[in-house]
């Protein structure tokens, strides 16, 4: 996102150049803030969707929030009623967790094993209930995919209940071997899918970027919630972003970005298996920015919280879980890893700690 803009108000067109940001040209195509998102942005995210994640969809269908928990907030809002039940992968991304509890959702935890979340747990843990949140590509965060028969169970379950199936594809742009999966929704015949996908892990969080694609006969009653919330991310970002995708600079940098994380995630789960392998089982999966570590004895809050105090932030796998007894573990980005050497750094530092 070096490129630099300038934007200009219609308005002054003729008159003023607009407000010179840098070299290139961005000229903002309405004037008045649209809730549902910066208009050639929304298309420029339909055009991807349709190339890389194989699902067919209209701009009007998309709703640019300011990140996946206010993609969470527009959803809550629209379709939830006070109590819903929503199944929830366990183990599961707390955000998502947090955000449903404060909508007041009923959260029941299901399991997900290597084939994903355990779909036939679900219906018999909770038959009727009207949410299922779900990483599918590569889940939240244990790494796996959710096979093709879990896929079609799920779709056929929410198709003869009605519920509705929250799908987050956080980071399905990142895989380092095999094809690339298509997302839950395009097989989703019957629209009972609404799909979120984020710009915070293919850009930076920062932007507070992400997006919600809709069914289309849910467009009107989505669009009057977030006319009422208004809760997008500004519009010079949005608009800075769809000429970033418009020109090609993001399909570059996905390309660049894979062949470089696939370097570091080598790098340190080389590092890790030399310096700490006897005490933690890395495995890890076809996908993502981080890699899960299973720890065979010891406590996963400690050890994150002391392997923190020596500069080394890992996540405690059983905080990832609703309910007690978790499985013990330590969750590691390895994004910022920036050299072999680093990650030997890294892998001493924490065998110490796990020490
Ligand atoms: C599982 C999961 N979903 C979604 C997101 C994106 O969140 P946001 O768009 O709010 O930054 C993240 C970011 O870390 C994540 O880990």
């Amino acid at each position: 996102m070096t490129d630099a803009i300038t934007i200009q108000n219609p308005r002054n067109r003729g008159g003023s150049t607009g407000h010179v940001l840098a070299k290139r040209s961005v000229t903002f195509t309405e004037i008045r803030t649209d809730a549902r998102g910066y208009a050639p942005l929304r298309a420029a995210i339909a055009t991807y969707l349709g190339i890389s994640r194989g699902i067919n969809c209209h701009p009007e269908q998309i709703f640019v929030c300011a990140g996946y928990r206010a993609c969470l907030d527009l959803i809550s809002h629209t379709l939830m009623g006070p109590g819903a039940t929503c199944w929830l992968e366990e183990p599961g991304y707390f955000m998502a967790r947090n955000a449903l509890l404060e909508a007041g959702a009923q959260l029941v935890p299901v399991p997900v094993d290597d084939q994903g979340l355990d779909v036939a747990q679900g219906i018999a843990r909770a038959p009727e209930a009207g949410f299922a949140v779900v990483t599918p590509t590569h889940q939240s965060p244990l790494g796996v995919s959710l096979s093709l028969p879990r896929r079609l169970a799920l779709l056929d379950w929410a198709n003869r209940q009605g519920s509705w199936i929250i799908e987050d594809d956080y980071d399905s742009e990142y895989r380092y071997q095999g094809k690339p999966l298509p997302a839950l929704k395009s097989l989703d015949q019957q629209g009972r899918v609404l799909y979120t996908g984020t710009f915070s892990k293919v850009l930076f969080p920062g932007l507070r970027l992400a997006y919600l694609v809709v069914p289309a006969e849910q467009t009107a009653a989505f669009a009057r919630q977030a006319d009422r919330l208004h809760n997008h991310c500004p519009h010079l970002q949005q608009a800075t972003v769809a000429a970033f995708l418009n020109e090609g600079h993001f399909a570059r940098h996905l390309n660049k970005m894979r062949g470089l994380y696939a370097r570091r995630r080598q790098w340190l789960v080389e590092a890790l298996h030399q310096q700490v392998g006897g005490r933690l089982q890395i495995d890890p999966q076809a996908g993502g920015m981080h890699v899960v570590a299973g720890l065979g004895e010891g406590d996963d809050v400690q050890i994150a919280r002391r392997a923190r105090e020596v500069g080394i932030a890992v996540e405690p796998l059983s905080q990832w879980y609703l309910g007690d007894g978790g499985r013990q573990g330590l969750v590691m980005g390895f994004t910022n890893v920036v050299s072999a050497e680093q990650a030997v750094s890294v892998a001493v530092r924490l065998a110490r700690v796990i020490a």
